[in-house]
């Protein structure tokens, strides 16, 4: 292959598509769904895959899509990209002509920036698939946003089998990063994320007379301070380790101590073992200091996402390909995020790449973060994002 030519096919194609793609991004933007509920989407997304004259795919986990781009010898490796299609229940602040019409529903998280960057990624590897020997199998992904995770039921039904991908790649937006640029990370990248909702059950009464009530507003507290000894003692140092409370709800009053109180938090590592463990030893502290003080604690942990590893050799052999499509001045290293994102599930069965492409632009203003009502992109990442992967998807076949 040369290498060259074929970065300057990819980046022609990019480039002649790119209206096409914002258009497809501003429609995708103005029609948002929430999670699993992604009917027209899906519809729209497979409409026009047929206008490009893609006809391999079908439907799968409800509203997602599997596509399948044969190149000569199809056989000879599959490799995988996926987008994430899924809204948020956010209502739009932004000030634009495609503004969301689905009152209430936005795409604030950049799944519509995926999608359409996928079809263009989809359009450019049609064009080219006499040029690259093996298959890209397309994902389009439900439910990225909600419990058990799109990804997970995905894989349930199959969908790294028929024909098994060698590995797999993940692009999502970043806000911190700007327009032209993408970072990586290889091995330990995003954290686990699990949720936390603790009852403790005391004995209410008159504030004045504490001698005859269990009072679970202190019990509740000293299990919340406690608790913190998770991370601060009881983690690896080496393995980063989250927990936070959000939630404490004491409905008493000044004078009148509660009956309950519930507290809400969250839980995130990199570590599927210390993940595991620090589940038991907060349940058993959490339940045992409350007993050693008169109260009852339920203390229930739902397991969310797992933890995201990104293969080292394909994501530095990723970075390489970015810096010869980039240029070394605009691919960046990323720090481990302690968000999750359920590209974690592939990233448990095959070689995966979850990269980060920038759309940051100040001198325009666009610099919300995600999950804002004010969250928006400069449309220019489209042209580089479809470019990109469609470059990592026919170097990684060549290999
Ligand atoms: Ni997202």
């Amino acid at each position: 292959m040369n290498k060259v030519a074929v970065i300057g096919q990819i980046k022609r194609l990019a480039k002649d598509f790119s209206q096409d793609t914002i258009k497809d991004r501003q429609h995708i933007h103005a029609h948002p769904e929430l999670s699993f509920k992604e009917y027209n989407t899906s519809k729209y997304i497979q409409q026009r895959l047929l206008d490009f004259g893609i006809s391999d795919f079908q439907t799968i986990a409800g509203t997602g899509l599997v596509v399948l781009i044969k190149g000569k010898n199809p056989d000879k490796k599959v490799v995988a990209l996926r987008a994430d299609i899924d809204a948020l229940p956010i209502k739009e602040q932004n000030d634009v002509p495609y503004k969301s019409t689905n009152e209430g529903v936005m795409h604030a998280c950049g799944h519509d920036v995926h999608t359409s960057s996928l079809l263009g990624t989809a359009r450019i590897l049609n064009q080219l698939k006499d040029e690259f020997e093996g298959t890209v199998k397309l994902l389009f992904q439900p439910g990225e946003e909600l419990l058990p995770g799109g990804a997970s039921l995905m894989i349930k039904e199959g969908v790294l089998e028929n024909p098994k991908p060698a590995n797999i790649f993940g692009q999502h937006v970043m806000t911190f990063l700007p327009v032209g640029k993408v970072g990586f990370r290889p091995g330990m990248y995003m954290a686990s994320a699990d949720e936390i909702y603790v009852t403790v059950t005391g004995k209410g009464g008159h504030a004045a007379m504490p001698d005859n009530n269990i009072d679970p507003i202190v019990i509740a507290s000293h299990i919340i301070v406690a608790l913190q000894q998770i991370v601060s003692r009881v983690a690896n140092p080496k393995i980063p380790s989250v927990l936070s409370f959000g939630k404490f709800i004491a409905e008493g009053a000044t004078n009148v101590i509660p009956n309950e109180v519930k507290i809400e938090g969250t839980f995130r590592t990199l570590n599927e073992e210390w993940r595991q463990k620090a589940h038991e030893k907060m349940k058993k502290m959490a339940e045992g200091m409350a007993e050693a003080m008169g109260a009852v604690c339920d203390f229930d942990i739902r397991k969310g996402y797992p933890y995201l590893k990104n293969a080292e050799t394909l994501t530095l052999d990723a970075k390489a390909a970015a810096i010869d499509y980039l240029g070394e001045e605009n691919v960046v290293d990323l720090d481990i995020w302690m968000a999750a994102e359920d590209f974690a599930f592939y990233t448990q069965h095959i070689d995966a790449c979850f990269y980060r492409l920038g759309v940051r632009n100040e001198d325009k203003g666009i610099v919300s973060g995600v999950h804002t009502p004010t969250f928006n992109i400069d449309e220019n990442a489209l042209e580089i994002g479809s470019g990109m992967m469609a470059w990592l998807a026919i170097q990684e076949l060549e290999k």
